[in-house]
């Protein structure tokens, strides 16, 4: 595996494998990668070569009180991960690498990004989406690898692609989680002792959720009640919000004739956690994966 520091160079080596007709995968991370962004990597792997893994911890995207700073940085123990994986290129740039001093354009979906993450994060998913065009137009990939952990993140790269003819194609994986639900996050290696046991508190509330809606339940109201009792039995989580939208319109869905998304957010100690299910009418009934 090769690291690259370098915008040029990087542009170079995906300019080589366009000519070549090879098919470029990407899959973009912060970094203090586990096995989530792992698998991620895997599904580039299986459909591509080469693939690029960029590891940038953007600082665009964090607010002034968010945790930038402190967000877990573990490159040596990232760069064997990947290599051990079978991955071609590590592109690592430096921040004044990305964002020169005379920096001044930033990208912004319309509308999506407002609520839920949007509204708690203000100016978080324009980080984002300015971040990943320049990683898209550095790299040219065929596809482009994420997370359905980050429901509504994906949505927006995926409006901001089409609404700006990207040639990418942007894949959705899903949630890694531990044995006991906790979605895996770089964000939970700030979790004490007792705080990752409550943790878990926002996979129980979708799966609680979830079960109602198995039995028969089609209003959002009580479907997310059943979500509340459990978030609200634990002390220690405090939620920041909790809906179910529709997975298009990120508004509020009513019923649940369409894909939607149940999606939580939380406070466990001084740790912000996200989790969501995706629900799927199949057939007569309606499918909840979480
Ligand atoms: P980061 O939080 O490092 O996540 C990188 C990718 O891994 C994202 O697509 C995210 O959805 C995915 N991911 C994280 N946890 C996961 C899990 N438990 N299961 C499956 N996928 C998971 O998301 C970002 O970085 C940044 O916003 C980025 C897109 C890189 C732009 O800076």
């Amino acid at each position: 595996m090769e690291t690259i520091h370098t915008i040029g160079w990087m542009q170079q080596i995906a300019r080589n494998a366009r000519v070549k007709e090879r098919v470029l995968g990407l899959v973009p991370t912060m970094g203090a990668l586990h096995e989530g962004h792992l698998s991620l990597v895997r599904e580039a792997l299986r459909r591509c070569s080469p693939v690029v893994v960029s590891l940038f911890v953007n600082p665009k995207q964090f607010g002034p009180s968010e945790d930038f700073k402190k967000y877990p940085r573990t490159l040596e123990a990232d760069r064997a991960a990947l290599e051990q994986l079978g991955v071609d290129y590590l592109f690592a740039p430096s921040a004044d690498e990305m964002y020169p001093k005379d920096f001044r354009t930033a990208v912004t979906v319309e509308g999506l990004g407002d609520r839920l993450e949007g509204r708690s994060r203000p100016g978080h998913f324009r980080g984002v989406t300015t971040v990943v065009l320049k990683l898209f137009e550095i790299v040219q990939p065929c596809f482009a690898f994420f997370g359905r952990k980050d429901a509504q993140q994906v949505r927006i790269i995926r409006q901001m692609a089409s609404d700006l003819n990207l040639d990418a194609d942007v894949v959705i994986c899903p949630i890694v989680r531990e044995t006991d639900g906790l979605a895996l996050s770089s964000r939970n290696a700030y979790l004490k002792d007792g705080e990752r046991q409550a943790a878990t508190a926002l996979y129980r509330s979708l799966d609680a959720a979830g079960r109602a809606i198995q039995s028969g339940e089609r209003d959002p109201v009580r479907i997310l009640a059943a979500l509340r009792r459990v978030v609200d039995s634990d002390p220690r989580v405090a939620l920041d919000y909790a809906e179910i939208v529709d997975a298009e319109s990120f508004e509020p869905s009513m019923a649940l004739r369409r894909p939607s998304y149940m999606l939580i957010a939380a406070r466990v100690g001084g740790t912000r956690l996200i989790d969501n299910a995706l629900i799927e009418p199949d057939g007569d009934g309606v499918r909840v994966l979480l």
